[in-house]
């Protein structure tokens, strides 16, 4: 078994324990060591309600999430080989051994291009995976939040895609991440967010801003697409809208009569819009005011067909954020100010 350490935002340290291998006997032994996490030296805390399940707990949101998530809420990481979702049984035999309030699934087959050959293990992971976790939260009584991504949609659209805009994803990956919706919708469950979402990046992860910090040390030129336009979308402010949604719904539930739900679909990337070239060019800007040395001088513009890939990018994925908005009340930051935010903290974030 793994154990991972974190730092959360009030600065509490804490061990996770990654359940591996078998889920039987360590499923127990994880939530030894929950109830015994250390929160100060020499300290131990016993943590309250509600219990907190993260699918997927090795992957780049999963530990932003567990990072963010409040210090009072029980939590466990659920990682494979140990815990497949693609299993239907061992899915639902271990949730229902953790009986956990909320399911957080972060976990996806993430190989955009990987994805046009392996196109089974896509559709399992992404298609029929969030399906099984939906049925067992249905079980359970939780609530599932689950990501999904802006490639659902075809990209023919120049204004921002709402939730009612019809999806119609080209490629296999964009296909499987809608299956997966349609599977959590066709369950049955009453308690649900599926939040879509774009041009993911954080810690911890492989992502585009870690690719062009890589490169902008490496080399003088660098080509990138400029005829894509989406928003880049820090996991920070993702998981901060995960835990602003799962809190509203919680007063609601307490204080509505008759409860009304807020399940359903929402859009949420940061504000505004870019092309991977303005991305690059902005990370590469922000790399200048710290104390990492780069070496690019000259970032050009190419096409999409310039740079070809197995799997077709929609080129306009621009996700409207205002039902989110609408429904928290909640400040979506802005794109810029989140790179910021990353780019300037990494070192430290690296470290925590
Ligand atoms: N990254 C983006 O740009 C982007 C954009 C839009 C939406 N999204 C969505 O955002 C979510 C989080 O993405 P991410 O970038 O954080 O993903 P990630 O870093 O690739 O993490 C995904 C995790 O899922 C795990 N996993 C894969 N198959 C599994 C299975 N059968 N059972 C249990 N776990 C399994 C992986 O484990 P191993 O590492 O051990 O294989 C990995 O830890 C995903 O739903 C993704 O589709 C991402």
């Amino acid at each position: 078994m793994e154990i991972l350490d974190f730092v959360n935002q009030a600065g509490t340290s804490f061990h996770l324990a990654l359940l591996d291998k078998t889920m039987e006997g360590n499923v127990r032994l994880g939530f030894v060591i929950f109830r015994q996490f250390r929160v100060k030296e020499g300290e131990t805390m016993v943590v309250k309600n509600p219990r907190m399940a993260v699918v997927g707990a090795r992957g780049m949101l999963a530990r932003m999430v567990m990072n963010m998530a409040p210090p009072s809420w029980k939590l466990v990481g659920l990682s494979h080989p140990g815990f497949d979702l693609t299993d239907q049984f061992s899915t639902a035999n271990g949730l229902a051994e953790l009986r956990p309030d909320v399911i957080i699934n972060c976990a996806a087959y993430t190989d955009v291009d990987g994805a046009e050959s392996k196109t089974n293990l896509a559709f399992l992971v992404n298609g029929v995976g969030p399906g099984n976790l939906a049925r067992a939260a249905k079980e359970l009584n939780a609530t599932l939040v689950h990501i999904s991504s802006d490639y659902v949609f075809n990209g023919n659209k120049t204004v921002p895609y709402g939730e009612s805009d019809p999806p119609d994803p080209r490629s296999v990956y964009g296909k499987s991440k809608l299956q997966g919706e349609q599977a959590i919708l066709e369950s049955g469950l009453e308690r649900f967010f599926i939040l879509r979402t774009s041009w993911l990046y954080g810690a911890g992860g492989k992502n585009f801003v870690e690719t062009i910090i890589r490169l902008a040390q490496q080399k003088q030129e660098l080509h990138i697409v400029a005829d894509q336009i989406g928003s880049p979308t820090y996991t920070a402010d993702l998981a901060q809208a995960v835990f602003t949604l799962l809190a509203l719904e919680a007063n609601r539930q307490e204080t509505t009569r008759p409860r009304e739900s807020l399940s359903g679909i929402y859009h949420f990337s940061n504000e505004g819009a870019c092309s991977w070239h303005r991305f690059a060019s902005e990370i590469v800007s922000l790399l200048k005011k710290t104390s990492i040395p780069v070496k690019t001088r000259r970032i050009l513009p190419i096409g999409t067909v310039d740079y070809p890939l197995p799997a077709p990018r929609p080129c306009y994925s621009v996700l409207s954020g205002e039902k989110y908005k609408k429904v928290t009340g909640a400040v979506i930051p802005g794109w810029r100010e989140a790179l910021e935010r990353y780019v300037l903290n990494r070192d430290k974030l690296s470290q925590g």
